[in-house]
């Protein structure tokens, strides 16, 4: 039987499963900046049905979302890698290890990958305000399948536009046309959504001034030009090797593209969402441009590039995880030595990471040739395996609010710092290159 005669089955599977799921108790395990509880910034680590659960029966934020943006695996049946680079002056040469970062393979085929997606859509449908909008990113994998399921889900009338990205980068062939472009669907909850349109240039025929009378033309480099409103199809560059906004994260989309749907669909200080994290693109986008953000991922080495990207822009966030997750490596190790020091006439202490040890199971989860070189690192030096640490020197036991975060820079990590406050409980976060966590709380 051919998909289109299962989608209404689909359809009404992912509405019961829908208004079976339930939320699971998140619970805030760090906090970066000082900004006011109830305008914090929200990420989470684990599976968005589950967050946007809790966010919407236990954050009370049912109605409360101006935009969501999605941009989920796409059915590309294939698993995405970053190459990740650990270098050290100990070290004779830098390495890379391969590491796989999301997979978007089905092992129960589209059906599954369909239900996964419309179940998800009916509780996003919940989180959006009145005037909300929703924007799902795909390509020509499953968008007309999707559109389909959004038609039930939000109504054929609040489709708004199917907005089509192009970009010089991949998809060529000799056997087809060369496949350069993603598409968006953006859909409204009601029609009394926010929209502010956005203008582009256009180009006079020839180039040249058409002096029509009430008609405003401008010129630049290329020639004459009107402002008209913006179309449907937009040219917009991939993130390039050597983008200062690069994260490396397999799949990253341009800030560009979220600031034209920022700029498009909300105000200054709207929440808005973003449910498939990834490098955390929309989240960058948003805290730029003085938007409330949350966000999600499943994956550890996404989560750990959220985290750098936002926290070495010095941007806001609350940091939430699953109840019943253990983030932590509870057998990675942190070894760190204390020395008495004067800082500006005070009495100090300086705390110098010495070992860095990840966990026991994530070591024998590599292939047997990246464990013996991580090995060789290790013994070498573990610091070239560690991306950021921080320190909260008044741990209150459950919210890691750190007042010093060391980020590696040009593949060099500062190893110590001075702390002021030496009568508190101190807890260090060590994030590796991997994005494994290991954590030391030491009583003051
Ligand atoms: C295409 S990437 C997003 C890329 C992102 N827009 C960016 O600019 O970097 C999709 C992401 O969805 C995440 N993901 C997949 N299934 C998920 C789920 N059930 N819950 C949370 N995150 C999920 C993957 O780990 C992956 O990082």
């Amino acid at each position: 039987m051919g998909l289109i005669y299962k989608l209404a089955q689909i359809l009404e599977e992912s509405r019961a499963e829908y208004l079976q799921s339930k939320a699971e108790i998140y619970s805030e395990v760090a906090c970066f900046g000082h900004t006011q509880q109830d305008k914090r910034n929200l990420l989470a680590y684990g599976n968005n049905l589950q967050w946007m659960n809790y966010l919407k029966d236990h954050l009370g934020m049912e109605g409360n979302l101006q935009l969501i943006y999605v941009d989920p695996p796409f059915y590309s049946k294939a698993d995405y890698f970053m190459s990740v680079k650990i270098e050290s002056e100990k070290l004779e040469e830098d390495f890379k290890i391969k590491q796989t970062v999301y997979t978007d393979t089905w092992n129960k085929g589209i059906e599954d990958y369909l239900k996964m997606i419309a179940v998800r859509l009916f509780v996003m449908r919940d989180l959006l305000s009145d005037e909300g909008c929703v924007w799902i990113h795909l390509d020509w994998h499953v968008a007309h399948y999707v559109k389909l399921l959004m038609d039930e889900i939000f109504g054929e009338n609040n489709f708004v536009n199917e907005i089509i990205w192009t970009y010089k980068s991949g998809g060529t062939s000799n056997r087809r046309f060369s496949r350069k472009h993603d598409t968006l669907l953006f859909y409204s909850k009601t029609d009394r959504y926010y929209f502010n349109p956005q203008k582009e240039k256009s180009y006079n025929r020839g180039f040249k001034p058409y002096r029509f009378k009430g008609v405003t033309e401008y010129e630049d480099e290329q020639g004459w030009y009107t402002m008209v409103n913006m179309k449907d199809v937009w040219q917009i560059d991939m993130v390039g090797r050597t983008s200062a906004e690069r994260t490396g994260y397999a799949t990253q989309k341009p800030e560009l593209l979220l600031s034209r749907i920022l700029e498009s669909c909300t105000r200054e200080g709207d929440l808005c969402a973003d449910f498939f994290g990834g490098s955390g693109t929309l989240a960058a986008a948003a805290s730029r441009m003085n938007r409330r953000w949350i966000s999600c991922d499943i994956g550890l080495s996404s989560i750990a590039n959220i985290q750098k990207r936002l926290l070495s822009n010095e941007m806001d966030f609350s940091f939430f995880i699953q109840d019943n997750e253990c983030f932590e490596n509870p057998d990675g190790e942190i070894e760190v030595k204390f020395q008495s020091c004067t800082d500006d006439m005070v009495a100090s202490l300086e705390l110098t990471l010495l070992h860095y040890q990840p966990s026991e199971k994530w070591l024998e989860a590599l292939t047997p040739k990246d464990k013996t070189l991580i090995e060789a690192i290790l013994k070498e030096d573990s610091m070239s395996l560690i991306e950021f640490w921080s320190v909260d020197t008044q741990y209150n036991g459950k919210v890691h609010q750190p007042q010093e975060i060391i980020f590696k820079t040009k593949g060099c990590l500062e190893r110590k710092v001075v702390i002021h406050d030496t009568a508190g409980v101190i807890h260090i976060i060590c994030v590796d290159v991997f994005g494994n966590r290991v954590a030391k709380t030491i009583n003051g």
